[in-house]
């Protein structure tokens, strides 16, 4: 049994385990495999947060694929701003390339939607997203992500490579805001 954390000012309680990740991990990474046989894949996945998820859903995929990751800033404290500046960190020719983006949660979507649209000015063969966790009562956004983890309710959490205020991204669970 774990037990609820505190971080900064608030207290957060488990929400989905470590193995409950690996599983639906793996699920992911057959249903990516399924679609791109043949086909080389360009995971670009988004900092902070999707380091994690990113590095364990690639050690799933055998096959030649390439990796790369971008940075953007539009997220502070436990409310997104949504606000998108730039993609840093694309040094690769998308061109002709079947892209995945790789993103440990899709809340309101404006971040998405402005590296999908950042990304499609390259000319990419197709652009598709994979997210970890993805809250369908905050959804605002144009494309639905592809392949998604876990839908989970409009609550704030931390783990497993997401943060509260730069704090809880090594914690190899996520938890969710404790309602008090
Ligand atoms: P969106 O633009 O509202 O979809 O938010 C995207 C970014 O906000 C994510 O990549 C996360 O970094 C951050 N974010 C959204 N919801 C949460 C949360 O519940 N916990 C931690 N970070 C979050
Ligand atoms: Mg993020």
């Amino acid at each position: 049994m774990q037990l609820d954390r505190q971080i900064h000012d608030k207290v957060f309680c488990p929400f989905i385990s470590k193995d409950e990740i690996a599983h639906k991990v793996k699920n992911l990474s057959s249903e990516i495999q399924k679609d791109y046989i043949g086909e080389e894949i360009l995971f670009i996945a988004i900092l902070n947060g999707a380091f994690m998820f990113a590095s364990d859903l690639l050690k799933e995929i055998p096959g030649n694929i390439q990796i790369s990751f971008v940075k953007v800033s539009s997220y502070i404290g436990a409310q997104s701003s949504g606000r998108v500046d730039e993609l840093i960190g694309l040094n690769t020719d998308l061109k002709g390339k079947h892209v995945v983006i790789l993103e440990d949660i899709v809340d309101t979507g404006i971040t998405i939607d402005k590296v999908i649209s950042l990304l499609k000015s390259q000319n990419p063969a197709s652009v598709e997203v994979c997210t970890l966790l993805f809250k369908p009562e905050a959804f605002l956004g144009k494309q639905l992500p592809k392949y998604i983890g876990f839908e989970i309710p409009n609550k704030f959490v931390v783990g497993y490579g997401l943060d509260y205020d730069e704090l809880g991204r090594n914690l190899n669970e996520i938890y969710q805001l404790k309602e008090e």
